[in-house]
């Protein structure tokens, strides 16, 4: 009896309620979602009209106002407001204690690789570094695959240059004379191969500040995990250019970098970016060939010297892009021994590295030495002892006649002073005998 008196008070109550007051009650059963019932937040959050005031500032109203739509073609679509925002599914309103997911607790290998990178450390510290939201947005969180994304291709590096270009920032993180790059970063990077694939060709594979430092674990250079510290470039570089750095992998370089091996002038192995520099990479032209000899010439100095004394050298020296530069002899990236029978300098292999450019080139033809060098009387004793014979006979041919010019000039000197001193006598006599005379003529009268 007096459950039905309560009842006959509460049922009206609960009619008038969900007809005249908006009762979150009602609302919380009739979106039944499949990780229970739930409340149909866009009913006040899809309300600009109900949200005016509710935030407190008209800036903070628009904030409020998140529709479903702004989620339709995320990468969250699927995902209910109730999943990232737990305890708010109580209704309004709402809770003093309510929790908003971060990302990195669903998305925890991207939010590790933060944590120890170069912003996420920074994060807690000056706090001028992105985080999650910065780099993603909060709701609209798009795909790289998406045209209107911050992190597509296309549009990452100006994400990247919210900062890197921006001369507050660069003045107050990148001061020392080692941040050249950090300093010039962006600006660079747009006038490299994949900077203008990017920004004029709209070629999407290209690479990307991303491609290079990752997104999320950006470490400096000199940390051995960094993607762009030397020992990792080749594999960096290498996700796109794979078939490169496969060669690259079983090559002198390749092996000497694995190893820790230094050669005989103490030089370690060159990885792309020694070749190729990261911020400023150029197309493979000639001119830029011609550069890389002085490359290679770093760290092959004497081979380097020899390679200026032939023809080949000279011709380069003189601004001939057509001769053979050294990667035209041994690859830019199948650099091996003379040795090694795969190698392009392999005594096998020599008749068909000459004739890329000496169609009719003999093994005769192939004798000639591309750093005969004079100095080296065992690798080779014929320029050796050529060189010595023409340079003794150059000495001899030169001390020989030389000696005989000096000789020939003291007695053409010696033959032509005898006369003078002659002659120099007379004129003075010369001198004097009209002013004596004269004088004397003139004292006279
Ligand atoms: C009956 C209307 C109503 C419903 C339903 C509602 N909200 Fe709200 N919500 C508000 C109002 C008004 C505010 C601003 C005032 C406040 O914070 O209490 C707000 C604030 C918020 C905030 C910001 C809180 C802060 O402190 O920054 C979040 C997040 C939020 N709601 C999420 C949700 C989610 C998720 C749902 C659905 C599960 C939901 N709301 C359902 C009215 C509603
Ligand atoms: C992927 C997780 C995620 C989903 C899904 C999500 N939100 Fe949010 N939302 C956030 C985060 C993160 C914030 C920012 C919290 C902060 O700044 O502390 C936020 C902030 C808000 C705010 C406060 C306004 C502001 O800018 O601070 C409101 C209101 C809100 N969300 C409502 C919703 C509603 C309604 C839905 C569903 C339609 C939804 N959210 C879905 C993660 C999410
Ligand atoms: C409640 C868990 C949850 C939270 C919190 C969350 N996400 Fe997600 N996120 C997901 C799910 C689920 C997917 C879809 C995964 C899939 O498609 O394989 C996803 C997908 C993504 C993707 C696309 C992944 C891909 O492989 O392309 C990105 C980017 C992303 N989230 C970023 C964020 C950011 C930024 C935040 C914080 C604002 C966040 N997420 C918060 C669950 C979450
Ligand atoms: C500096 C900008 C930046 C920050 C900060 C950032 N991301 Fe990303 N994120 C990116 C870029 C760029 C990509 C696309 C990478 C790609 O396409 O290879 C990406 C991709 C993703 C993806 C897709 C899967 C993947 O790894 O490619 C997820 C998920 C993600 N980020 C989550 C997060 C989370 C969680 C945080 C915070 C802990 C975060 N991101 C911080 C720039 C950022
Ligand atoms: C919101 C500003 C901001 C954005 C956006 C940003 N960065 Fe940074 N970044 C910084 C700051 C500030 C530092 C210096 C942190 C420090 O030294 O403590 C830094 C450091 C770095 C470093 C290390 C520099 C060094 O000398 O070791 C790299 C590499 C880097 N960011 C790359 C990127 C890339 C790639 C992107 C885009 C995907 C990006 N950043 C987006 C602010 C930003
Ligand atoms: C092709 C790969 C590649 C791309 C693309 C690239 N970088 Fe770099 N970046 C490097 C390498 C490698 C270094 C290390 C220094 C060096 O070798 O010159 C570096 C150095 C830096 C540094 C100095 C910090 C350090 O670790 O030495 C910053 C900051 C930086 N890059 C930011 C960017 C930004 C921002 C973009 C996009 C606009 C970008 N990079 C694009 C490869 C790249
Ligand atoms: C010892 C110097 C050196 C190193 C190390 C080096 N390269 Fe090269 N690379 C060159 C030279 C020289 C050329 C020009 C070859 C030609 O056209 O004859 C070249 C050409 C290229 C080309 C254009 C395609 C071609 O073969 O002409 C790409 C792409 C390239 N290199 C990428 C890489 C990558 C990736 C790495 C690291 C795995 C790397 N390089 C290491 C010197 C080098
Ligand atoms: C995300 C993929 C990607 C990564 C990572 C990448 N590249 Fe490239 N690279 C490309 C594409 C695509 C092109 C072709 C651009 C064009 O032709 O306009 C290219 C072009 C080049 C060229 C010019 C080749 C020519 O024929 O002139 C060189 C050299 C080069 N890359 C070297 C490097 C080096 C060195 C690294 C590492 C520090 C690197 N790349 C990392 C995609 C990549
Ligand atoms: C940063 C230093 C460095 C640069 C730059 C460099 N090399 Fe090397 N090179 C080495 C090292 C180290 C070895 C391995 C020596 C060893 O294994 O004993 C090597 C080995 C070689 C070999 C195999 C011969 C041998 O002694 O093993 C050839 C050929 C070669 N380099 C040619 C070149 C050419 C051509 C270039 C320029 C396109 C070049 N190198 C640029 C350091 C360098
Ligand atoms: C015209 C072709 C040609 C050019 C150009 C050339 N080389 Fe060579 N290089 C050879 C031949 C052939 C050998 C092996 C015979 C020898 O040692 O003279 C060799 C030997 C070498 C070796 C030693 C290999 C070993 O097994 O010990 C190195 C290192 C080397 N060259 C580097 C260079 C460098 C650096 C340049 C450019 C400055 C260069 N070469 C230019 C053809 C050439
Ligand atoms: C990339 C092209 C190229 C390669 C590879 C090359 N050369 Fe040459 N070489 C030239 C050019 C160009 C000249 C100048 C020809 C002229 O005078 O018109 C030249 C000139 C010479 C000369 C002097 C002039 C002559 O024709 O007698 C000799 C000797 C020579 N090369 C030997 C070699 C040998 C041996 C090899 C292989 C180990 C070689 N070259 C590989 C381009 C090349």
């Amino acid at each position: 009896m007096r459950i039905a008196r309560l009842a006959s008070i509460v049922a009206p109550l609960s009619f008038l309620a969900t007809t005249l007051v908006p009762a979150p009650v009602a609302w919380a059963q009739d979106a039944p979602a499949a990780n229970g019932p739930q409340v149909r937040c866009d009913r006040c959050h899809n309300d600009p009209e109900f949200l005016v005031g509710k935030g407190g500032s008209p800036e903070e109203d628009v904030r409020l106002l998140v529709p479903p739509s702004l989620f339709e073609d995320t990468v969250h679509a699927k995902l209910a407001c109730s999943e990232c925002h737990l305890q708010y599914d109580d209704a309004y309103p709402h809770q003093p204690v309510k929790v908003t997911k971060t990302c990195a607790q669903c998305h925890e290998e991207q939010g590790r690789d933060w944590n120890v990178s170069v912003h996420g450390v920074d994060a807690s510290g000056r706090g001028e570094t992105p985080d999650c939201m910065h780099c993603h947005g909060v709701h609209r969180v798009l795909g790289a695959d998406h045209q209107e994304s911050r992190i597509h291709p296309l549009n990452e590096a100006a994400l990247c240059a919210e900062c890197h270009a921006d001369s507050r920032i660069i003045d107050t993180y990148f001061t020392s004379p080692a941040d050249s790059t950090a300093r010039t970063a962006v600006e660079t990077y747009h006038k490299t191969v994949h900077g203008i694939a990017a920004s004029k060709m709209g070629l999407i594979v290209t690479a990307t500040c991303s491609d290079c430092h990752r997104a999320h674990r950006i470490l400096p250079s000199e940390e051995p995990a960094s993607s762009v510290n030397p020992a990792n470039i080749p594999t960096t570089c290498g996700g796109c250019h794979t078939g490169v750095s496969e060669l690259y992998d079983v090559s002198a370089h390749g092996v000497a970098l694995a190893e820790g091996k230094k050669n005989d002038e103490g030089h370690g192995a060159p990885v792309c970016t020694n070749c190729h520099s990261a911020h400023e990479i150029a197309p493979v032209n000639e001119p830029w060939k011609a550069h890389v000899v002085e490359e290679c010439g770093h760290c092959h100095e004497r081979l380097y010297e020899t390679y200026f004394e032939t023809y080949h050298g000279k011709v380069t020296r003189l601004g001939g892009e057509l001769t053979a530069k050294c990667s035209d002899c041994h690859t830019p990236h199948s650099n091996l021994p003379a040795s090694d029978v795969k190698s392009t300098v392999n005594a096998r292999n020599l008749v068909a590295t000459c004739s890329q450019c000496h169609p009719d080139a003999s093994t005769n033809f192939v004798e000639y030495h591309p750093h005969g060098d004079h100095r080296d009387a065992k690798k080779f004793p014929e320029i050796y002892w050529s060189y010595t014979l023409m340079s003794g006979l150059l000495v001899g041919t030169l001390s020989f006649f030389g000696l005989h010019t000096v000789l020939w000039l003291g007695r053409g000197l010696a033959e032509t002073v005898r006369p003078a001193r002659g002659e120099k006598s007379d004129k003075k006599d010369d001198e004097s005998g009209p002013g004596g005379p004269d004088s004397g003529e003139g004292a006279s009268e």
